[in-house]
């Protein structure tokens, strides 16, 4: 696949603000549009950073903004304030050619896949390089045979979009976003119209592709679950506001805000609710208690509730993966022994323990 590496990076441009330079750089932004003659805001000012070569979840309701701010990396859309940098170039301040060089290195993918009916697969995957002029017909034909193989779709050249299935279409999608070996992949809701299988396997697709051409994957969704299997960390939209940020396990096990819990409940829906063991109506107290990584398997609860002669009733939980992280999630009633004892031993074991009402 030596064909589909990413070209070398061409000079950077020297970073305007101390520190590592970023690869996206929100600065201050803000982003309204005018409807009937009125400024209605789409984005509140906002400050984010996206590093280079991580896999950036934003989520939220429709209409927080994603897009819009999906649109101002690529310069589909100018912010109203404030700079967006991409590799220390301020998109807004590029010209016409400049902006399309850029765009060259950020491919796209979208909810509704927007392939061109009347053209082949294998037409659809060649049409950003023959905009650009990039090669001559044999080193296309050769490019775009090697993406259709890697996305898994070497039989379907010929094919027509309309004979494809939905996950078939997004994988022409991905194919035709990476045609330009791009440094940044943007998903606009890319597994929103699939089955979950499909939605899985696109996934998996996306994140096959991260590792291997080391792209900064910026991805956004409305579901919690798209969030848990592939990004590194994740902003919360709500009304254009940015409302929490950070690591995916730190968000997802420990939401602060309203909305981000409201995300995390809904993937959670099949928990048991607390209280519906039999255990609960002797309980002296509830915990929430959170392991992460090798933890989750170890005999931990088992050896505390024998120490601590504490009963553990089991109210609710998940034993998941967040990523490449394991993780159990357990909502408990304890009653009997040494309580005290028993919170020392599961924070001295690396768990975090919450008290819940
Ligand atoms: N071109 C436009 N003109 C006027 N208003 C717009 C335009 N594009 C978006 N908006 C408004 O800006 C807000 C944010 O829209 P945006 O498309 O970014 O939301 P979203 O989070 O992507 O929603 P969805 O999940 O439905 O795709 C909405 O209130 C929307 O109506
Ligand atoms: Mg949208």
């Amino acid at each position: 696949m030596r064909f589909l590496r990413r070209r070398p990076c061409p000079a950077k441009v020297a970073a305007i603000h101390h520190g590592p330079p970023r690869l996206i750089h929100f600065e201050n932004v803000r982003k309204s549009y005018r409807v009937d003659g009125r400024e209605v805001a789409a984005l509140h000012p906002l400050d984010l950073r996206i590093e280079t070569g991580e896999v950036f979840g934003i989520i939220g309701r429709s209409g927080a903004g994603k897009s819009t701010l999906l649109r101002l990396i690529n310069g589909l859309e100018r912010p109203s304030g404030g700079r967006v940098m991409v590799d220390g170039v301020d998109i807004a301040a590029l010209d016409g050619a400049g902006l399309r060089g850029k765009r060259r290195d950020i491919g796209m993918i979208f909810q509704h896949f927007n392939l061109l009916a009347a053209k082949t697969v294998a037409q659809n995957v060649a049409f950003p390089l023959r905009l650009a002029g990039d090669g001559n017909r044999a080193t296309i034909e050769r490019r775009v045979a090697e993406l259709l193989e890697r996305v898994g779709l070497g039989a379907y050249a010929n094919h027509y979009p309309a004979q494809l299935s939905g996950g078939q279409k997004q994988r022409v999608g991905i194919a035709r976003a990476l045609a330009c070996a791009p440094s940044i992949l943007l998903c606009d809701e890319a597994t929103s119209a699939l089955d979950p299988e499909t939605t899985a396997s696109v996934l998996r697709l996306i994140a096959g592709i991260h590792r291997e051409f080391g792209l900064t994957v910026v991805l956004i969704t409305h579901e919690m679950d798209v969030i848990r299997r592939i990004c590194d960390r994740v902003a919360v939209l709500d009304a254009g506001q940015l409302v929490e940020m950070g690591e995916v396990a730190d968000v997802f096990l420990h939401p602060r805000h309203a909305t981000t819990q409201r995300f995390v409940q809904e993937y959670e829906h099949e928990e048991t609710p607390a209280g519906a063991a039999g255990s609960a109506a002797s309980a002296t107290r509830r915990i929430r208690v959170t392991l992460r990584g090798e933890s989750v398997h170890a005999p931990v609860l088992a050896r505390i509730a024998r120490d601590t002669r504490v009963d553990f009733g089991l109210l609710g939980g998940r034993v998941d993966r967040i990523k490449d992280t394991a993780y159990a999630q357990l909502t408990l009633a304890l009653s009997g022994g040494d309580v005290e004892a028993a919170l020392r031993g599961l924070r001295e074991a690396g768990a975090v323990v919450e008290e819940v009402a």
